[in-house]
């Protein structure tokens, strides 16, 4: 890791005011990343930009904690031996600021081949999101490890692209330059980026759009813009967490067969959380369902349908018996587990 003065190396960053010298970058993030005080969008913007850029850098007010320029040397990443994403014996014990604490994932392990598409189910407060903030290096586990492609995941990086349920767009900007913002910050060469952006453009929908402020466009064309904007850093993996929630029936669904379009097209590897059984069943190659109170996985299912949704009709797909059968066994699961919860069971 080593430290670097705004507009030093990187002339493309040099619009952003002037930054203190060096810091613990892996103190700040994890001040950043845990703090109660931070406000979630500080933490949103900061993760995104780390995710985006390796590179942390001043943002004005009301940003004001992440005031420190930094690049990742490694990747945020340490050497193993393990292949895919790899999932160790994960366990997260959230310490409270007034004493106590929340065991919040217990002994997780998956392994994830590359190009798989992983959906992940559970009731409210099993731990979903935190799994997949401690893939992307968001959060450090209190015990076990994650591994990608060989490699230890020590905190942010671009290998690992976030897709957020809503609001985590650069408002600042157009929709051509929240696409290319990682290209940019990563110092990629213009003529390459824009050709890339455009690609992206078009692949989700959004040829016509790219002047636009983000503001003016619709939730589904946000999140489109969101996808698009993950896909633009190239990443290994990219973590969905409940990027479809905030949308209409119609909207959703639709976005689900974009989902699976870029999967194909793209062929990486993508873990989505999602509250939706019918959407974890029409879009996971294989399904994980979550247990509450610690979050551990409870069953596994491999699946059929995203593979069948790259050529047939979502709407057929969801009305076909072996479909139907799966979604109300998992219905029942989950509805027997959320009774528990209002039942006062947990420990
Ligand atoms: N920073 C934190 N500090 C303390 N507890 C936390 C923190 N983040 C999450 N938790 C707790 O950890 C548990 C799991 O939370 P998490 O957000 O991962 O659940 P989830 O499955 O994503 O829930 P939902 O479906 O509602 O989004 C919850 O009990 C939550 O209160
Ligand atoms: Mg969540």
């Amino acid at each position: 890791m080593r430290f670097f003065r705004l507009g030093e190396e990187r002339p493309s960053v040099r619009r952003f005011p002037t930054t203190p010298d060096g810091a613990n970058t892996d103190k700040l993030w994890g001040q950043i990343a845990n703090s109660p005080e931070t406000p979630m969008h500080n933490k949103v913007v900061g993760a995104l930009i780390l995710a985006s850029a390796d590179v942390l850098l001043f943002i004005p007010a009301p940003m004001t904690c992440l005031s420190v320029a930094i690049q990742k040397g490694e990747n945020g990443m340490d050497g193993a031996d393990t292949n895919g994403l790899l999932v160790d014996d994960i366990s997260m014990v959230f310490k409270l600021p007034g004493g106590g604490s929340v065991h919040a994932l217990k002994n997780v392990t998956m392994n994830l081949a590359s190009g798989e598409l992983l959906s992940v189910l559970g009731p409210s407060g099993c731990g979903k999101t935190t799994l997949l903030n401690i893939i992307a290096g968001f959060l450090a586990p209190t015990e076990g490890a994650v591994f990608l492609n060989n490699q230890q995941v020590k905190g942010p990086a671009a290998a690992r692209g976030m897709v957020f349920q809503q609001g985590a767009l650069f408002e600042w900007l157009n929709v051509r330059k929240n696409i290319s913002f990682g290209p940019r910050m990563m110092g990629k060469p213009r003529k390459e980026t824009n050709e890339k952006v455009e690609h992206l453009l078009n692949i989700v929908g959004l040829g016509d759009f790219g002047d636009k402020p983000v503001y003016q466009l619709s939730g589904g064309m946000q999140q489109r813009v969101a996808l698009a904007r993950c896909l633009a850093n190239d990443p290994d993996v990219i973590l969905m967490d409940e990027p479809l929630g905030a949308l209409d029936a119609l909207t959703r669904e639709k976005m689900q067969g974009l989902v699976l379009k870029l999967w194909k097209e793209t062929g990486k590897t993508i873990v989505l959380i999602t509250h939706s059984v019918e959407e974890a069943l029409f879009l996971g190659e294989r399904l994980i369902v979550m247990a509450p109170r610690p979050g551990r996985i409870h069953r596994e299912y491999r699946l059929p349908f995203a593979e069948r949704g790259l050529t047939d009709s979502p709407r057929e797909i969801k009305a076909s018996p072996d479909f139907i059968e799966k979604r109300e066994e998992i219905l029942s699961m989950i509805w027997e587990m959320e009774e528990e919860i209002m039942g006062g069971t947990a420990t």
